[in-house]
């Protein structure tokens, strides 16, 4: 079995070769070739010194660096790690997108392929998927998770650790998932990109673990630690999280690799005063993989030989790495992912770009439609396309696009438009730049908006305007870009905005006065073609925010699932010493699970097994779902629950189950939820996983703020 080639291996390894295994350098982003910026890389990996490199793609290039690894004394196969964070060649929404389709056969696809076409371009190793719980719109990087919620999060994290992996390692289309940003990286203090966390144990435990474990329990191959630091200690220095909870408690078998740099990063925290410090720390700790902070390469073998490291954490660590390698296949034939001719074969298909826009389609939100603006009827004569996003196919891809639209064909808004425009003229001014505050384009857009029959808006984010580091303190609308669409709303004209960003936005303005709103994100390769999927109603949205919308930068954190206070407030405007504020609604602009469609869908009938759990029995609820508009549609049925009385106190409400169905027009269906006792438990003040018994309310409907059917029953014991 491996386990036993592993140890022969390890008998044979030097020790600075078993430190080699645990060191990770980058290639180069562009990739031009294996060696360039990197000569003295290239020596290391002939001499063992490197087990894994990123940022280098491609058969050829890949093949050419694994040959230098051939060259070193052991022959061990280098792994090729890279961010395929939303597709490789053909790129996908951004994952917040996709978690906004509430569509897990779909996010698990879009997975599949790109773990399909990675494979096929050499890498062994995806640095995704991102499962960190975000609460917080200004930090960049909700761009890259599934959002606030933790069910949600958890569901969506297997989808994609399953789409990665595929039929399993050692399979030509599977690349190893890694689950990061090992922990609460997403609760940033302000949403500031790399900042201190700061939460209590049961938060940790409650809200922002379990989507990491569902990794584990989906087999994820690989973890990330993070860049934070908890409460203190920096992530990648935490024995707590990585040893006792993830390895331990957890019993996770594969390896954890640094975020870029981050065990040096330990000195500025103030956490070590050197790197030969960090490396003791971080190995210690638990981190296996160094990625390019140098500190294992250049501390680890005189920490062992001054006893501050036993060679048995090392061998531990060692072994991790060595067992995937194994795994995939890479003893057998180094260059088993290098094949040119596969490569060729696999990326770019028209299947995995139909699936593109599949994906896409699914991704978008309707968050505002009145005066039935949408869809656009097929008669019109024309369209006036408006906005710094309308040709603007390379912002569409979003961040952590693997080639930053360079190479493949991408579809912008104007193209999806032509292609299912008919008849109608489409007419186009760029009205501003993204974010400029110049308005010397906004005249020419009125004239343009006012010879059409309809305008369409293409508003938003640069494709760097969420993603790492690229945190933001003022989430509207950049620029001066929602001045425009309130010129364009003066002509009278109807008005469709859509927006495409990286994460929730304000833009309370166009939210009042605008009747058609449709939030589209950045939605890759097919953005074009899916977006005017939708305003033709060639597709029915029906895509659910999986963020709370806020009104204001004032209000976030601001998440569904809060506690109540001692004094809530009944409403917006009940302000008499109640939980709220004086100069701004406490209620978001838009509640997370919200999203609009061409049809309406009406619950009713709801019906419960039984008013009492008790022992293992669960309880069912069933209810019909009816579409009572002339279209056919989806409809995300979600249930929420609450603990009415509980020690330590629970939230409002808490997402528990949803299913996403779709229904003819006049047809409907009986959908049915199981409540067991696991949804009904929660962490203890001492993190035990209890339930207490005592009432437990039903809330079932089509957002987190739009209850259709309640109900209530009692957990017995
Ligand atoms: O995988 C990423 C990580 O999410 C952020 N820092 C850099 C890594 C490698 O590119």
């Amino acid at each position: 079995g491996i386990d036993e080639k592993v140890e022969a291996l390890l008998q044979k390894m030097t020790l600075d070769e078993k430190i080699g295994q645990l060191n990770q350098y980058t290639g180069d982003w562009e990739a031009t070739g294996p060696v360039t910026n990197s000569g003295n890389k290239l020596e290391d990996v002939k001499q063992g010194k490197i087990g894994s490199m990123l940022n280098v793609k491609g058969a050829k290039h890949t093949r050419a660096l694994q040959e230098a690894a051939m060259q070193s004394r052991l022959k061990i196969p280098l792994l090729f790690g890279l961010d395929v964070i939303h597709g490789y060649r053909v790129t996908f929404p951004i994952p917040l997108a996709e978690a906004a389709s509430w569509d897990l056969e779909a996010i698990e696809k879009s997975a599949r392929i790109a773990g399909t076409e990675a494979a096929a371009s050499g890498i062994h190793w995806t640095f995704a998927p991102m499962v960190d719980i975000a609460r917080d719109p200004r930090w960049g990087r909700v761009m890259e998770g599934a959002g606030e919620d933790t069910y949600l999060g958890s569901l969506i994290a297997k989808a994609r650790v399953k789409g990665f992996q595929g039929k399993g390692l050692g399979n030509l289309d599977a690349v190893m998932a890694c689950a990061k940003h090992f922990a609460a990286y997403g609760a940033a203090i302000g949403g500031r990109d790399y900042n201190s966390v700061d939460m209590g144990l049961r938060t940790l435990w409650e809200v922002y673990l379990p989507p990491f474990k569902a990794a584990v329990d989906a087999g994820a191959a690989t973890f990330m630690n993070s860049f934070n630091d908890i409460n203190g200690i920096p992530a990648t220095g935490n024995s707590y999280i990585q040893r006792d909870i993830l390895k331990g408690k957890w019993g996770f078998k594969g390896f954890v690799v640094s975020d870029w740099g981050s065990i040096g990063e330990m000195i500025q925290h103030g956490y070590v005063k050197d790197n030969y410090e960090a490396a003791e720390v971080a190995i210690n700790a638990g981190s296996d993989m160094d990625m390019e902070s140098r500190s294992y390469i250049n501390n680890l073998a005189k920490l062992v030989k001054e006893g501050k490291v036993k060679e048995e954490v090392i061998n531990d660590a060692v072994r991790r790495i060595l067992v995937k390698k194994f795994e995939l296949g890479l003893f057998d034939d180094p260059y088993r992912f290098s094949n040119e001719q596969r490569e060729k074969k696999t990326l770019n298909t028209p299947e995995f770009l139909e699936a593109a826009r599949d994906v896409a389609r699914k991704s978008i939100v309707l968050l505002k439609n009145e005066k039935q603006v949408l869809p656009l009827s097929k008669d019109l004569k024309s369209v006036a396309l408006i906005g710094p996003l309308v040709k603007a196919e390379k912002d569409m891809q979003g961040f952590w696009s693997i080639d930053w639209g360079k190479e493949d064909h991408l579809v912008s808004l104007y193209e999806g438009m032509q292609n299912q425009a008919g008849k109608a003229r489409l007419l186009y001014a760029k009205g501003c730049e993204i974010s400029d505050t110049s308005k010397a384009g906004f005249a020419e857009a009125v004239s343009t908006a006012q010879q059409a029959d309809v305008v369409v808006m293409a508003m938003g984010e640069k494709y760097d305007m969420s993603g790492e580091a690229k945190s933001r303190a003022n989430i509207h609308l950049p620029g001066n870009q929602e001045e425009l669409i309130k010129a364009i709303q003066a002509t009278g004209k109807p008005v469709v905005v859509l927006l495409m960003a990286g994460r929730p936005l304000v833009f309370n303005w166009t939210a009042d006065n605008v009747p058609a709103i449709v939030y589209t994100w950045w939605l890759g390769s097919q953005a074009g073609n899916a977006i005017a999927d939708v305003l033709y109603g060639n597709y029915n949205p029906s895509g659910k925010l999986p963020m709370t919308f806020p009104r204001s930068e004032g209000q976030i954190p601001i998440y569904y699932n809060y506690f109540n206070t001692g004094r809530p407030a009944k409403d917006d405007n009940d302000l008499n010493y109640r939980s709220g504020y004086i100069d701004m609604q406490k209620s978001p602009r838009y509640a997370f699970g919200y999203g609009l469609s061409y049809t309406t869908f009406e619950y009713g009938n709801l019906k419960l097994s039984d008013t009492n759990i008790s022992g293992n029995k669960p309880v069912t609820v069933s209810f019909t779902l009816k579409n009572t508009g002339n279209v056919a549609g989806e409809e995300v049925a979600q249930l929420y629950l609450q603990d009415m009385v509980a020690r330590p106190v629970r939230p409002v409400k808490e997402l528990k189950d949803f299913k996403k169905v779709m229904l003819k027009p006049g047809e409907s269906t009986t959908i049915t939820f199981t409540i067991d006792k696991e949804k009904l438990s929660f962490y203890n003040e001492n993190l035990e996983w209890i339930t207490q018994p005592g009432e437990f309310k039903i809330m079932i409907g089509s957002s987190s703020d739009a209850v259709k059917l309640d109900g209530s029953f009692t957990l017995v014991d």
